[in-house]
Protein backbone atom coordinates (compact mmCIF):
# COMPACT_ATOMS: atom_id res chain seq x y z
CA UNK A 1 0.00 0.00 0.00
CA UNK A 2 1.59 3.14 -1.14
CA UNK A 3 0.97 6.19 2.03
CA UNK A 4 -1.09 9.26 0.59
CA UNK A 5 1.37 11.95 -0.91
CA UNK A 6 2.41 15.28 0.87
CA UNK A 7 1.08 18.34 -0.67
CA UNK A 8 4.10 19.92 -2.71
CA UNK A 9 3.96 22.87 -0.30
CA UNK A 10 4.57 20.25 3.09
CA UNK A 11 7.65 19.27 1.29
CA UNK A 12 9.35 22.70 1.67
CA UNK A 13 10.54 23.64 5.04
CA UNK A 14 8.28 26.20 6.92
CA UNK A 15 10.90 28.67 7.18
CA UNK A 16 11.32 28.90 3.86
CA UNK A 17 7.58 28.62 2.89
CA UNK A 18 8.05 32.31 4.82
CA UNK A 19 10.45 33.62 3.03
CA UNK A 20 10.13 37.02 1.34
CA UNK A 21 13.29 36.52 -1.22
CA UNK A 22 15.43 39.51 -2.34
CA UNK A 23 14.15 41.61 -4.91
CA UNK A 24 17.03 42.61 -7.09
CA UNK A 25 16.75 45.49 -9.30
CA UNK A 26 15.02 45.07 -13.13
CA UNK A 27 17.05 43.85 -15.50
CA UNK A 28 14.76 45.30 -18.55
CA UNK A 29 14.78 44.35 -21.84
CA UNK A 30 13.20 46.99 -23.77
CA UNK A 31 16.13 48.47 -26.39
CA UNK A 32 17.37 52.04 -25.65
CA UNK A 33 16.60 52.32 -21.76
CA UNK A 34 19.20 53.93 -19.85
CA UNK A 35 19.89 51.53 -16.97
CA UNK A 36 19.98 53.81 -13.53
CA UNK A 37 19.38 51.18 -11.16
CA UNK A 38 21.75 48.99 -10.23
CA UNK A 39 24.51 50.68 -9.70
CA UNK A 40 26.68 49.36 -12.32
CA UNK A 41 29.41 51.22 -13.82
CA UNK A 42 29.24 52.47 -17.09
CA UNK A 43 32.67 52.32 -18.36
CA UNK A 44 33.66 49.28 -20.09
CA UNK A 45 36.53 46.79 -18.10
CA UNK A 46 39.49 47.89 -19.34
CA UNK A 47 40.61 46.75 -22.82
CA UNK A 48 43.51 44.47 -21.32
CA UNK A 49 40.80 42.64 -19.39
CA UNK A 50 38.56 41.85 -21.90
CA UNK A 51 41.84 40.45 -24.28
CA UNK A 52 42.32 38.21 -21.43
CA UNK A 53 39.00 36.79 -20.76
CA UNK A 54 38.85 36.46 -24.53
CA UNK A 55 41.97 34.13 -24.20
CA UNK A 56 41.05 32.09 -21.60
CA UNK A 57 38.07 30.73 -23.60
CA UNK A 58 39.11 27.69 -25.21
CA UNK A 59 39.33 24.30 -23.80
CA UNK A 60 40.79 25.14 -20.91
CA UNK A 61 37.08 25.50 -19.91
CA UNK A 62 36.58 21.67 -19.12
CA UNK A 63 39.05 22.39 -16.01
CA UNK A 64 38.40 23.28 -12.17
CA UNK A 65 39.40 26.29 -11.79
CA UNK A 66 41.66 27.43 -8.88
CA UNK A 67 39.65 26.42 -5.72
CA UNK A 68 40.87 29.10 -2.94
CA UNK A 69 41.20 31.91 -6.13
CA UNK A 70 45.20 31.72 -4.52
CA UNK A 71 46.67 33.89 -7.59
CA UNK A 72 44.05 36.62 -6.95
CA UNK A 73 44.89 36.58 -3.01
CA UNK A 74 48.23 36.81 -3.96
CA UNK A 75 47.35 39.75 -5.57
CA UNK A 76 45.18 41.58 -3.26
CA UNK A 77 47.67 40.89 -0.46
CA UNK A 78 50.04 42.67 -2.26
CA UNK A 79 47.70 45.53 -2.76
CA UNK A 80 46.19 45.49 0.66
CA UNK A 81 48.81 44.49 3.01
CA UNK A 82 48.64 41.42 5.51
CA UNK A 83 48.82 37.90 3.60
CA UNK A 84 46.64 35.18 1.24
CA UNK A 85 45.43 33.75 4.36
CA UNK A 86 44.04 37.42 5.40
CA UNK A 87 41.80 36.73 2.47
CA UNK A 88 38.95 34.88 0.91
CA UNK A 89 37.29 35.31 -2.43
CA UNK A 90 33.59 34.60 -3.14
CA UNK A 91 31.08 34.41 -5.95
CA UNK A 92 30.31 38.33 -5.59
CA UNK A 93 30.47 39.45 -1.37
CA UNK A 94 26.97 38.68 -1.33
CA UNK A 95 27.69 35.00 -1.05
CA UNK A 96 30.39 36.37 1.33
CA UNK A 97 28.05 37.73 3.18
CA UNK A 98 25.48 34.62 3.34
CA UNK A 99 28.37 32.75 4.28
CA UNK A 100 29.46 34.89 7.49
CA UNK A 101 26.16 34.82 8.40
CA UNK A 102 26.29 30.69 8.32
CA UNK A 103 29.85 31.06 9.88
CA UNK A 104 28.90 33.05 12.77
CA UNK A 105 25.58 33.03 13.77
CA UNK A 106 23.14 30.64 15.69
CA UNK A 107 19.68 30.06 13.88
CA UNK A 108 17.09 31.65 16.70
CA UNK A 109 15.88 29.40 18.92
CA UNK A 110 12.29 30.12 21.11
CA UNK A 111 14.70 32.44 22.83
CA UNK A 112 16.45 34.55 20.24
CA UNK A 113 19.17 36.51 21.54
CA UNK A 114 22.70 37.88 20.94
CA UNK A 115 24.64 34.55 19.47
CA UNK A 116 21.51 34.15 16.86
CA UNK A 117 20.99 38.05 15.70
CA UNK A 118 22.24 39.80 12.62
CA UNK A 119 22.44 43.39 13.43
CA UNK A 120 22.47 45.89 10.53
CA UNK A 121 21.70 49.59 10.27
CA UNK A 122 18.36 50.52 8.87
CA UNK A 123 18.16 51.99 5.73
CA UNK A 124 21.14 49.74 4.93
CA UNK A 125 21.93 47.06 2.06
CA UNK A 126 18.33 45.26 1.58
CA UNK A 127 19.75 41.72 0.99
CA UNK A 128 20.77 41.92 5.29
CA UNK A 129 17.38 40.54 7.01
CA UNK A 130 17.01 38.35 4.04
CA UNK A 131 20.13 36.75 4.38
CA UNK A 132 19.10 36.89 8.28
CA UNK A 133 15.99 35.02 7.32
CA UNK A 134 16.94 32.26 5.30
CA UNK A 135 19.46 31.18 8.17
CA UNK A 136 16.77 31.27 11.00
CA UNK A 137 18.27 33.80 12.49
CA UNK A 138 16.99 37.06 14.53
CA UNK A 139 17.12 40.33 12.86
CA UNK A 140 17.74 43.67 14.75
CA UNK A 141 17.77 46.55 12.46
CA UNK A 142 18.96 49.84 14.32
CA UNK A 143 17.42 52.96 12.98
CA UNK A 144 19.60 55.29 11.49
CA UNK A 145 18.97 59.14 12.22
CA UNK A 146 16.96 60.86 9.39
CA UNK A 147 20.11 62.35 8.09
CA UNK A 148 21.87 59.10 7.78
CA UNK A 149 24.96 59.82 10.06
CA UNK A 150 26.34 57.06 11.75
CA UNK A 151 25.49 57.19 15.45
CA UNK A 152 28.63 57.59 18.04
CA UNK A 153 28.86 54.89 20.04
CA UNK A 154 27.30 56.96 23.20
CA UNK A 155 24.33 57.48 20.91
CA UNK A 156 23.86 53.75 20.47
CA UNK A 157 24.53 53.14 23.87
CA UNK A 158 21.69 55.62 24.95
CA UNK A 159 19.09 55.17 22.92
CA UNK A 160 19.73 50.83 23.44
CA UNK A 161 18.50 49.75 20.46
CA UNK A 162 22.29 48.96 19.26
CA UNK A 163 23.52 45.27 20.41
CA UNK A 164 27.24 45.17 21.26
CA UNK A 165 27.37 41.27 21.77
CA UNK A 166 25.10 41.02 18.57
CA UNK A 167 26.85 37.52 16.55
CA UNK A 168 27.33 40.07 13.36
CA UNK A 169 27.07 43.46 12.59
CA UNK A 170 26.56 44.75 8.81
CA UNK A 171 27.45 48.01 8.32
CA UNK A 172 27.31 49.83 4.50
CA UNK A 173 30.11 51.98 4.50
CA UNK A 174 29.91 54.40 2.64
CA UNK A 175 25.79 53.60 3.24
CA UNK A 176 23.05 52.84 0.70
CA UNK A 177 21.12 53.40 -0.31
CA UNK A 178 22.13 57.38 1.12
CA UNK A 179 25.05 57.27 -0.35
CA UNK A 180 26.42 59.17 2.75
CA UNK A 181 30.40 58.03 3.66
CA UNK A 182 31.43 57.68 7.04
CA UNK A 183 34.50 58.18 8.73
CA UNK A 184 37.25 55.74 9.52
CA UNK A 185 37.67 57.29 13.41
CA UNK A 186 33.76 56.92 13.88
CA UNK A 187 34.07 53.08 12.58
CA UNK A 188 37.21 52.44 14.55
CA UNK A 189 35.18 53.63 17.33
CA UNK A 190 32.30 51.56 16.79
CA UNK A 191 34.79 48.73 16.03
CA UNK A 192 36.28 49.19 19.49
CA UNK A 193 32.90 48.90 21.28
CA UNK A 194 31.39 45.78 19.25
CA UNK A 195 32.56 42.44 20.59
CA UNK A 196 30.76 39.97 18.06
CA UNK A 197 31.70 40.07 14.62
CA UNK A 198 31.72 43.55 12.42
CA UNK A 199 31.46 43.45 8.49
CA UNK A 200 32.39 47.27 6.88
CA UNK A 201 30.63 46.38 3.71
CA UNK A 202 32.75 48.54 1.62
CA UNK A 203 31.24 47.70 -1.89
CA UNK A 204 31.12 51.30 -3.20
CA UNK A 205 34.43 52.87 -1.46
CA UNK A 206 36.36 53.36 -4.26
CA UNK A 207 34.21 56.62 -5.04
CA UNK A 208 34.34 57.81 -1.53
CA UNK A 209 36.57 60.06 0.53
CA UNK A 210 38.10 57.68 2.96
CA UNK A 211 38.03 53.80 3.38
CA UNK A 212 38.81 51.60 6.55
CA UNK A 213 40.18 48.53 5.04
CA UNK A 214 43.40 48.90 7.59
CA UNK A 215 40.67 48.33 10.55
CA UNK A 216 40.28 44.31 9.45
CA UNK A 217 44.01 44.08 10.15
CA UNK A 218 43.91 45.91 13.01
CA UNK A 219 40.96 44.18 14.90
CA UNK A 220 40.61 40.80 15.16
CA UNK A 221 37.03 40.68 15.16
CA UNK A 222 36.45 43.22 12.00
CA UNK A 223 35.92 41.92 8.15
CA UNK A 224 35.98 44.13 5.19
CA UNK A 225 34.24 43.43 2.57
CA UNK A 226 35.16 44.55 -1.10
CA UNK A 227 33.76 43.27 -4.86
CA UNK A 228 34.96 44.43 -8.34
CA UNK A 229 30.98 44.82 -9.34
CA UNK A 230 30.58 48.19 -9.19
CA UNK A 231 34.23 50.49 -9.02
CA UNK A 232 35.41 47.05 -11.50
CA UNK A 233 33.27 47.17 -14.07
CA UNK A 234 32.41 43.68 -13.56
CA UNK A 235 29.44 42.52 -12.00
CA UNK A 236 28.79 40.12 -14.61
CA UNK A 237 31.64 38.02 -13.55
CA UNK A 238 30.77 37.66 -9.65
CA UNK A 239 34.08 38.37 -7.81
CA UNK A 240 33.85 39.93 -4.31
CA UNK A 241 36.34 39.16 -1.22
CA UNK A 242 36.69 40.09 2.41
CA UNK A 243 40.15 40.58 4.39
CA UNK A 244 40.20 40.43 7.84
CA UNK A 245 41.87 38.04 10.64
CA UNK A 246 43.50 34.17 9.28
CA UNK A 247 41.47 32.79 12.16
CA UNK A 248 37.81 34.41 10.72
CA UNK A 249 39.37 33.61 6.92
CA UNK A 250 40.18 30.10 7.70
CA UNK A 251 36.58 29.74 9.39
CA UNK A 252 34.83 30.67 5.58
CA UNK A 253 36.87 29.13 4.20
CA UNK A 254 35.51 25.75 5.86
CA UNK A 255 32.21 26.29 4.69
CA UNK A 256 32.05 27.92 1.18
CA UNK A 257 31.81 25.59 -1.80
CA UNK A 258 34.90 23.78 -2.91
CA UNK A 259 34.65 25.79 -6.17
CA UNK A 260 32.83 29.25 -5.52
CA UNK A 261 34.45 31.52 -7.68
CA UNK A 262 34.46 30.59 -11.50
CA UNK A 263 37.53 30.55 -13.47
CA UNK A 264 36.83 33.48 -15.76
CA UNK A 265 35.93 35.70 -13.03
CA UNK A 266 39.35 35.06 -11.74
CA UNK A 267 41.06 36.00 -14.41
CA UNK A 268 39.60 39.40 -15.16
CA UNK A 269 40.07 40.19 -11.42
CA UNK A 270 43.48 39.37 -11.80
CA UNK A 271 43.90 41.22 -14.96
CA UNK A 272 41.74 44.26 -13.22
CA UNK A 273 44.37 44.53 -10.58
CA UNK A 274 46.75 45.03 -13.42
CA UNK A 275 45.33 48.07 -14.72
CA UNK A 276 44.28 49.89 -11.67
CA UNK A 277 44.82 53.20 -13.23
CA UNK A 278 42.28 52.64 -15.74
CA UNK A 279 40.02 52.24 -13.37
CA UNK A 280 40.78 55.54 -11.19
CA UNK A 281 40.48 57.31 -13.88
CA UNK A 282 36.89 56.33 -14.43
CA UNK A 283 36.32 56.80 -10.59
CA UNK A 284 37.16 60.29 -11.49
CA UNK A 285 34.69 60.89 -14.04
CA UNK A 286 32.22 58.94 -12.71
CA UNK A 287 32.48 61.27 -9.31
CA UNK A 288 32.56 64.87 -11.73
CA UNK A 289 29.40 63.66 -13.32
CA UNK A 290 27.56 62.86 -9.82
CA UNK A 291 29.02 66.45 -8.69
CA UNK A 292 27.58 67.71 -12.14
CA UNK A 293 24.06 65.56 -11.23
CA UNK A 294 23.65 66.42 -8.24
CA UNK A 295 23.87 70.32 -8.94
CA UNK A 296 21.61 70.14 -11.55
CA UNK A 297 18.99 67.89 -9.73
CA UNK A 298 18.99 70.68 -6.76
CA UNK A 299 18.42 73.54 -9.54
CA UNK A 300 15.14 71.14 -10.36
CA UNK A 301 13.13 70.84 -6.97
CA UNK A 302 15.02 68.12 -6.47
CA UNK A 303 16.26 67.38 -2.58
CA UNK A 304 19.60 65.64 -3.62
CA UNK A 305 22.14 64.08 -0.33
CA UNK A 306 25.25 64.60 -0.60
CA UNK A 307 27.10 61.27 -1.49
CA UNK A 308 30.20 59.01 -1.31
CA UNK A 309 29.45 56.64 -3.97
CA UNK A 310 28.40 55.91 -7.77
CA UNK A 311 24.65 56.60 -7.08
CA UNK A 312 22.21 59.20 -5.95
CA UNK A 313 19.64 59.54 -3.59
CA UNK A 314 17.17 62.30 -4.17
CA UNK A 315 13.51 63.52 -2.84
CA UNK A 316 12.17 64.43 -6.35
CA UNK A 317 9.59 67.85 -6.25
CA UNK A 318 5.66 66.58 -5.75
CA UNK A 319 3.77 64.58 -6.98
CA UNK A 320 6.02 61.49 -5.07
CA UNK A 321 8.51 59.32 -5.68
CA UNK A 322 6.43 56.61 -7.14
CA UNK A 323 4.99 58.99 -10.12
CA UNK A 324 8.25 59.84 -10.97
CA UNK A 325 9.72 56.53 -11.41
CA UNK A 326 6.56 55.67 -13.87
CA UNK A 327 7.44 59.04 -15.87
CA UNK A 328 10.78 58.65 -15.92
CA UNK A 329 10.88 54.99 -17.21
CA UNK A 330 8.06 56.22 -19.64
CA UNK A 331 10.76 58.41 -21.06
CA UNK A 332 13.30 55.58 -21.40
CA UNK A 333 15.18 55.78 -18.06
CA UNK A 334 14.90 53.92 -15.52
CA UNK A 335 16.15 54.38 -12.20
CA UNK A 336 15.44 52.65 -8.72
CA UNK A 337 12.29 53.52 -6.08
CA UNK A 338 12.55 51.51 -2.20
CA UNK A 339 8.81 51.63 -1.96
CA UNK A 340 7.27 50.61 1.52
CA UNK A 341 10.84 51.36 3.05
CA UNK A 342 12.40 54.32 4.73
CA UNK A 343 13.05 55.99 1.51
CA UNK A 344 10.23 55.76 -0.06
CA UNK A 345 10.14 59.33 -0.62
CA UNK A 346 13.53 59.55 -2.60
CA UNK A 347 14.57 57.79 -6.11
CA UNK A 348 18.37 56.30 -6.02
CA UNK A 349 19.89 57.33 -9.17
CA UNK A 350 22.91 55.29 -10.57
CA UNK A 351 25.87 57.86 -12.02
CA UNK A 352 25.74 57.30 -15.70
CA UNK A 353 28.21 58.67 -18.34
CA UNK A 354 27.92 62.54 -18.74
CA UNK A 355 25.60 61.89 -22.00
CA UNK A 356 23.26 59.88 -19.99
CA UNK A 357 23.13 62.86 -17.12
CA UNK A 358 21.67 64.66 -19.64
CA UNK A 359 19.62 62.08 -21.01
CA UNK A 360 17.94 61.95 -17.39
CA UNK A 361 17.92 65.54 -16.99
CA UNK A 362 16.31 66.06 -20.16
CA UNK A 363 13.29 63.44 -19.18
CA UNK A 364 13.33 65.51 -15.76
CA UNK A 365 12.71 68.26 -17.73
CA UNK A 366 9.83 66.98 -20.10
CA UNK A 367 7.68 66.20 -17.72
CA UNK A 368 8.08 68.36 -14.82
CA UNK A 369 8.24 71.67 -17.39
CA UNK A 370 7.83 74.59 -14.56
CA UNK A 371 10.81 73.24 -13.14
CA UNK A 372 9.63 75.07 -9.59
CA UNK A 373 11.86 74.90 -6.83
CA UNK A 374 10.80 72.36 -3.94
CA UNK A 375 11.01 73.89 -0.90
CA UNK A 376 12.61 71.36 0.88
CA UNK A 377 15.41 70.97 -0.81
CA UNK A 378 18.33 72.45 0.50
C1 LIG B 1 26.13 47.45 -0.12
C2 LIG B 1 26.33 46.32 -1.07
N1 LIG B 1 27.07 45.28 -0.70
C3 LIG B 1 27.30 44.24 -1.51
C4 LIG B 1 26.73 44.19 -2.78
C5 LIG B 1 26.94 42.96 -3.61
O1 LIG B 1 27.94 43.05 -4.51
P1 LIG B 1 28.40 41.81 -5.36
O2 LIG B 1 28.05 42.12 -6.77
O3 LIG B 1 29.87 41.71 -5.11
O4 LIG B 1 27.69 40.58 -4.84
C6 LIG B 1 25.94 45.24 -3.21
C7 LIG B 1 25.30 45.19 -4.53
O5 LIG B 1 24.38 45.87 -4.84
C8 LIG B 1 25.72 46.33 -2.34
O6 LIG B 1 24.95 47.36 -2.71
Amino acid sequence: MTSPKRSRRSLVRPLVRGLHAYTPGEQPKIPGLIKLNTNENPYPPAPAVLRKVRLAVDGRLRLYPNPTAEALRAQLAALHGGTPDHLIVGNGSDELLALAVRCFVEPAGAQPDSASTVQFFAPSYSLYPVLAQIHGAACRAVPLPPDFSLPGVPALRRAGQYDFNAALTLVTTPNAPSGRGYATQDLDRLCAATRGVLVLDEAYVDFAEEQALELALRHPHVLVARTFSKAYSLCFQRVGYFVGHPDLIAALQKIRDSYNVNGLGQIAAQATLEHLPYYRRNFARIIQTREKLSRALAARGFRVLPSSTNFLLAQPPAPDAGTWLEALRARKILVRWFKNSPVEAYLRITIGTPAEAQALLRAVDDFHPQGVPNPRAR
